[in-house]
């Protein structure tokens, strides 16, 4: 692997799954690999399970780790030609070659404004790093995507699915704030590659971008999207067409024990409780959320690991 910004990374998915497991049953079996190697983790937003479960990771496969939250250093400029007599003191040019002479892996987490939907769509921030920078770039979550956490997903469905081809359902809930579409679309993606019958439900207003849900079935009653399912996925998102809004207050769409029935609760977390979910679900033999959040440092091992191997 030679960068993890997207999904289609991946190679082969059923393999990386599969060694993800391993991996979990072995953690240490590959410690020498990133013997002298360093990753440096940037951190735009906040984090508990990204920044954490990659340093857990990487330590695991041996590589020091660095990390830098990025609101602490200089404020920097993406835009080429500007004039940078205002707010911005470096330039992502020199700043991202900078970097990559301390560092064999550079991890980024960046979210998008939720302002400017033609600037988040063209990922200027990780395009920068994976232009400018003369190492591998992982993304820990940008504006359009979070493949870490989509991989995480896909191998705890992978572990838990009790039947070939599970029935799997990404769920709108309700939150107060505009959050980004990031994790529904490489849930989204990652769940197409995989041998599940996926359905994506959420109040009218809300489809993602229809490049990514493609003719994954959307139905707009959630009772019905929930009808035997075995995994219920729940994440907010704000709106794609009347873009980074919050048009939808609708607190029974909170997902609740009554409506999951018989399905295993995923969700990526951090969640808000009796807000996005009620506190029985978590606190519940259905909820599967701290399972999920441990695969996470499987899933940066396995990607660090793809990565070392080819550097
Ligand atoms: N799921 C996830 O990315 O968690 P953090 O925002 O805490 O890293």
């Amino acid at each position: 692997m030679k960068k993890y910004t997207e999904i289609q990374d991946i190679s082969n998915l059923s393999e990386t799954i599969k060694e993800a497991i391993l991996l979990k049953m072995t953690p240490f079996e590959f410690q020498d690999l990133g013997k002298h190697k360093t990753l440096m983790m940037l951190f735009f937003n906040s984090s508990l399970r990204t920044r954490l479960s990659t340093e857990k990771a990487a330590k695991n496969l041996g590589m020091n780790v660095m990390v830098l939250n990025v609101n602490d250093a200089w404020n920097l400029e993406f835009e080429d030609g500007t004039i940078m007599n205002t707010n911005t003191s470096e330039h992502i040019k020199e700043a991202a070659q900078v970097i990559s002479q301390y560092a064999d892996i550079i991890a980024v987490r960046a979210f998008p404004s939720l302002t400017d939907k033609e600037k988040d769509k063209s990922e200027f921030v990780m395009n920068s790093f994976i232009k400018y920078a003369t190492v591998p770039i992982v993304n820990m979550e940008s504006a359009t995507g979070h493949p870490l956490q989509a991989l995480t997903d896909a191998i705890t469905v992978s572990e838990l699915a009790e039947k070939a081809r599970p029935k799997v359902v990404l769920s709108w809930a309700p939150h107060p704030k505009a959050l980004p579409q990031a994790v529904a679309n490489s849930f989204v993606e990652v769940m197409q590659q995989m041998d599940v019958d996926l359905t994506i439900t959420h109040p009218k207003g809300y489809d993602l971008n229809p490049e990514i849900t493609k003719n994954t079935p959307i139905n707009y009653n959630q009772e019905k999207a929930f009808k035997n399912a075995d995994f219920v996925y729940a994440k907010n998102w704000s709106s794609y067409s009347d873009y980074g809004k919050v048009i939808h207050h609708d607190k029974n769409w909170m997902i609740t024990k009554e409506k999951l029935g018989d399905a295993k609760f995923m969700h990526c977390l951090p969640v808000r409780r009796n807000v996005v979910v009620e506190d029985s679900v978590l606190d519940g033999d259905s909820s599967v959320v701290i399972q999920q959040a441990n695969n996470r440092t499987y899933a940066a091992q396995v990607v660090l690991k793809q990565i070392l191997e080819k550097l």
